[in-house]
């Protein structure tokens, strides 16, 4: 693991920001992507950046069961809203959180997976070490599926909602061994919220009781934290 420690929040989106103008000059055509509040500075350097991704394809990490894409709470929303307005791509995916056939929809996104193998995957972490929508207790070798967030995942969301009632409590989210499949990862985590589960990922076993802990196993990760996110370390 590439450990890259930073002062703050802004010194992170700066890192990562040239993470990827790396991987863009150095010819990478799909980027994997996540939400939450950690990747936004990244973003909004990205959206001014000189970069274009006209010719590349996204991939979203997962997406809220029962919200379609016009639905401000919805992750294809918010991408829209940092990302891809400033900047699209030839084509972004994220998993259809409205579909009918929840079969359907985690094979489509398997093949989309199988068939635009990722160059480099974002992340984020939750508190309690989850990644994509992939909560503690997830098998390593699943990809596609649905999940239950817990408890605590759903309180954390709830402040992109106007009360925790109105978070959804289910997602649809790529896999453990659909994450690890991409060439490169980059996982962001700042704040002392993720202390812990940053000193878990880097220091601890490796078991799906922190399913973050599984990246000790890839051959190309990058891990950038701040200060705060580092102090557990
Ligand atoms: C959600 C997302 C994750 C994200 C996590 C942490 O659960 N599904 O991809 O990493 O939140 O979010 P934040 O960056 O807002 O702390």
């Amino acid at each position: 693991m590439n450990i890259i420690r930073v002062k703050d929040v802004e010194q992170s989106a700066e890192k990562a920001l040239e993470i990827y103008q790396n991987a863009v000059q150095h010819g990478a055509k799909v980027l994997g992507l996540a939400t939450g509040s950690t990747p936004i500075p990244l973003y909004q350097k990205l959206a001014t950046s000189q970069i274009d991704f006209f010719e590349l394809v996204s991939i979203n990490l997962d997406e809220y069961l029962g919200l379609d894409g016009e639905d401000e709470q919805s992750y294809r929303y918010f991408m829209t809203k940092h990302l891809f307005q400033y900047k699209p791509f030839k084509h972004s995916y994220v998993p259809d959180g409205k579909s009918e056939d929840h079969e359907a929809a985690i094979k489509a996104y398997d093949r989309i997976i199988a068939e635009h193998p990722i160059d480099l995957q974002l992340l984020g972490i939750g508190r309690n070490g989850h990644i994509g929508f992939n909560e503690p207790g997830t098998p390593f070798d699943s990809t596609t599926h649905i999940v239950n967030l817990t408890q605590s995942t759903v309180a954390a969301n709830a402040r992109f909602f106007e009360k925790e009632s109105d978070v959804p409590t289910q997602a649809i989210s790529m896999g453990i061994a659909s994450v690890m499949s991409a060439k490169k990862i980059l996982l962001i985590a700042t704040g002392e919220s993720k202390a812990e589960a940053v000193a878990a990922t880097i220091n601890g076993p490796i078991t799906e009781d922190v399913p973050a802990s599984i990246l000790q196993k890839h051959s190309d990760v990058t891990i950038i934290i701040d200060e705060a996110a580092a102090s557990k370390l």
